[in-house]
């Protein structure tokens, strides 16, 4: 049967192991209403690009430039919004041309703007690597968010899929896993099993949810 599926971009910066549960699980039938139609990474080295590479996806490499110094030696504001315009610009010009219809952020760990996020309103969904509204919002991404929580000293931590709004990590929850913390935790150990026991099967079921829900709305 021929259905048609939600174009989903997806968008990284790093080693790509969600993107990779995606593409497992498109191909398992785990994901039956989505299919990747882009990965996009805002690092040219980022080693999910060999995954999608890989698995027959075009991908693209979108670098924001760096913000050029005032005279007083502070990032110059006025260079940094002309440059994150500018980044942004050429991410819309290829989900645009990929047909995207749903953004998946895959570990994206550069700033969306307000004027990119209200582009996609329900159409952007991320991953964070904590149980939110914990240890979570600017400042928190990747091996930070393991540290703040072995450092509080919380027994349990977690994923959270949510959508993407204005506020960071403030959209609304489509899921969450949690995961229990364990004796002798590092920060490394504890971001690989909250990766493998929540965020590789939270991702996928989260992208199925909403692209099924995207396409019941759209008959
Ligand atoms: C993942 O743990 C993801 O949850 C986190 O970055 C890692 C990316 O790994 N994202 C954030 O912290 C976003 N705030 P991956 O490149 O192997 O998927």
């Amino acid at each position: 049967m021929n259905e048609r599926k939600i174009k989903t971009a997806v968008l990284i910066s790093g080693g790509g192991t969600n993107l990779q549960a995606l593409i497992d699980a498109q191909k398992s039938g785990i994901i039956k209403h989505a299919e990747i139609c882009a990965v996009i990474s805002n690092r040219a080295d980022a080693y999910g690009l060999e995954r999608a590479e890989k698995a027959g996806i075009p991908h693209y490499v979108v670098e924001k430039e760096k913000t050029v110094k005032d005279p007083s030696g502070k990032p110059d504001e006025n260079d940094s919004r002309i440059k994150q315009a500018d980044f942004e610009r050429k991410i819309v010009e290829i989900l645009k041309s990929s047909g995207a219809e749903l953004i998946v952020l895959a570990g994206f760990l550069a700033i969306l703007s307000e004027d990119f996020t209200r582009l996609y309103p329900e159409r952007i969904i991320n991953i964070h690597p904590s149980l939110i509204p914990s240890f979570c919002g600017k400042g928190y991404y990747g091996l930070k968010v393991h540290e703040a929580a072995l450092s509080y000293g919380v027994k349990v931590t977690g994923a959270t899929v949510h959508f993407v709004n204005e506020i960071p990590d403030g959209g609304k929850i489509i899921l969450q896993k949690a995961v229990y913390i364990k004796e002798g935790d590092t920060p490394e150990i504890l971001q690989k099993r909250v990766m493998e026991e929540a965020e590789w099967e939270l991702l996928p079921k989260a992208l199925e949810l909403v692209s099924e829900k995207m396409l019941k709305k759209s008959v």
